[in-house]
C-alpha cells in the first residue's frame, strides 16, 4: 500500500509499504477516508524527536472498516469509524480510569501509545491507504450515517477537538469565565472553540500569524498578535488588570518569539503572568523528557526556567499531559452529528495522499492559508 514515510529531518515520501493487517485477533482494519496532518507530526518532521526513519505517520485517523479480527464483537465490517490518537488496552490500571493515553499495555514500560509517533510504541500511522487499529472494540469510535458527508469534522475528533477540550478541561473553564489561549494553531483554535462551546464571557487568542487569528476571530474570540506588543499586557488590558479566569498552553515546547527564537519557557510564564491569582492553567502543548536538538542547554534535559515564585504566590493550579481522547469522543462527536459543532472550519487544505511532503513543507513553515491540512489517501 502507499504510505507517508518519514526518512530523516525535513524529509518525507510517499511510497509503497508493506500492507497493513489483522495481526492478533482484536484487530481491526481500517480503510483510510481521512488524515491529518498535525502539530505533532511538525516535531517529528523537523527532526526534534528520535523518531525513526521509515515509520509511517498519522494519527488522526478516520475511515471505513474493511476486516475485523476473530475476537472483535462490536465493530462490523463496513462501519465508518474515528480512531482516537491514543491506542488504550481497555482494562489496564490507567484505562480503567479513562485515562486513556497513559495506557500500561501498549508500550510498556512507557505509559501511553499513539499511532506513528515518536516514542509511543511500534505502531503504523494513518497517513496511509489502511491502518491496523489495535483493541479494535475499544478503540474504535463508530460514526452516524452522516459520517462520509461530515468526515472534515468527525475527522477532528481523533485528536485535536478533544485536545482542545481536554486544554480547557484542565484548566477548569466554566461557563462565564475568561480564558486565555497561546497558540492559534488547529490545538488552540480548538480549545478556544470548546471555550466557547463551554460558554466561556470572554476568550482570547495569542498568536503572530494573521491568517490562524482570523480563524480565531470568526469564532467570536479576540485576537491579540504578540508581534504587535506584549500578550500579558494586551490581556491584563482586557481583563480589568486582573489577568483571565483559566489559561491554556498549546504551542508547546518549540514555543518561540515572534522572530522565531526558541524560548522553551516563554508560554509557561506568559500564562502565570496573564491568568488572575487562583486561576487554572491547562496544558496541552507537548514537552518532552529530553530534546537534544534544543538550542539551549537546559531544554536538552527537558527542562525551563519556570516562573514558580509568581505561580505559587498567585495560587494557581496547572494540568498537563496527553488528551485521553476516549473521554471526550461520543459527545463531541454527538456535537457535530446534531449540528451544534462544526470544528472543520479550520480546514485549509484536503489533498491526495501524494500531495504530503509538499503539504508537510508549507504547514511547518506556517504559511499563510495552510491551517489545517486534511489527506485523502482513496482521493
Ligand atoms: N496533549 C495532546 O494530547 C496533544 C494533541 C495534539 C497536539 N498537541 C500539541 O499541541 C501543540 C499545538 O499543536 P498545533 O497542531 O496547533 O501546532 P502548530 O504548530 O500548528 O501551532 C502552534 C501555534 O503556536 C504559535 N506560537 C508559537 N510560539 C508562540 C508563543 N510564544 N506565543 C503564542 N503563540 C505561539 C505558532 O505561531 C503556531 O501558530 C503542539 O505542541 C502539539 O504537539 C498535543
Ligand atoms: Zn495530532
Ligand atoms: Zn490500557
Amino acid at each position: 500500500m502507499n504510505a507517508l514515510v518519514y526518512e530523516g529531518p525535513r524529509k518525507v515520501s510517499v511510497r509503497q509499504v508493506p500492507d497493513a493487517k489483522i495481526e492478533r485477533p482484536t484487530d481491526v482494519l481500517v480503510k483510510i477516508t481521512s488524515t491529518n496532518i498535525c502539530g505533532s507530526d511538525l516535531h517529528m518532521y523537523e527532526g526534534r524527536t528520535d523518531m525513526q526513519a521509515g515509520r509511517v505517520l498519522g494519527h488522526e485517523n478516520l475511515g471505513v472498516v474493511t476486516e475485523v479480527g476473530p475476537a472483535v464483537v462490536r465493530i462490523k465490517k463496513g462501519d465508518w469509524v474515528c480512531l482516537p490518537f491514543n491506542i488504550g488496552c481497555g482494562f489496564c490500571k490507567n484505562c480503567d480510569r479513562g485515562f486513556t493515553g497513559f495506557c500500561l499495555t501498549t508500550n510498556p514500560p512507557t505509559a501511553g501509545a499513539a499511532y506513528g509517533f515518536a516514542g509511543m510504541g511500534p505502531y503504523s500511522g494513518g497517513q496511509a491507504e489502511y491502518l491496523r487499529v489495535p483493541f479494535g472494540d475499544f478503540n474504535c469510535l463508530r460514526l452516524p450515517d452522516d459520517a462520509e458527508e461530515k468526515q472534515l469534522d468527525y475527522v477532528m475528533v481523533s485528536d485535536i477537538f478533544p485536545t482542545g477540550y481536554h486544554a480547557t478541561e484542565l484548566a477548569g473553564v466554566q461557563p462565564g469565565d475568561s480564558v486565555v489561549i497561546y497558540g492559534s494553531g488547529p490545538v488552540g483554535l480548538m480549545a478556544a472553540y470548546s471555550a466557547i462551546l463551554k460558554s466561556a464571557s470572554k476568550v482570547m487568542v495569542v498568536d503572530r500569524h494573521p491568517d490562524r487569528l482570523k480563524l480565531a476571530e470568526k469564532i467570536g474570540a479576540i485576537a491579540i498578535d504578540d508581534s504587535k506588543g506584549s500578550p500579558v499586557e494586551q490581556v491584563l488590558a482586557l481583563t480589568g488588570g486582573e489577568g483571565a479566569d483559566k489559561g491554556c498552553e498549546c504551542v508547546g515546547y518549540q514555543c518561540h518569539d515572534p522572530q522565531g527564537h526558541e524560548h522553551p519557557n516563554m508560554t509557561m510564564n506568559n500564562l502565570v503572568k496573564s491568568v488572575r491569582p487562583t486561576g487554572g492553567i491547562g496544558v496541552v502543548g507537548v514537552f518532552i523528557p529530553t530534546d537534544p536538538g534544543a538550542p539551549d542547554p537546559l531544554a536538552k534535559q527537558g527542562d525551563i526556567v519556570f516562573d514558580m515564585g509568581l505561580f505559587w504566590f498567585k495560587g494557581q493550579r496547572v494540568g498537563t499531559g496527553q488528551c485521553n481522547v476516549k473521554t471526550y469522543n461520543r459527545h463531541l462527536r454527538n456535537l457535530i452529528h446534531v449540528g451544534k459543532a462544526k470544528p472543520s472550519f479550520i480546514v485549509s487544505h484536503k489533498l491526495p495522499l501524494k500531495e504530503a511532503p509538499n503539504a508537510y513543507q508549507h504547514f511547518d513553515a506556517r504559511d499563510n492559508g495552510w491551517t489545517k491540512v486534511v489527506l485523502q489517501p482513496q482521493a
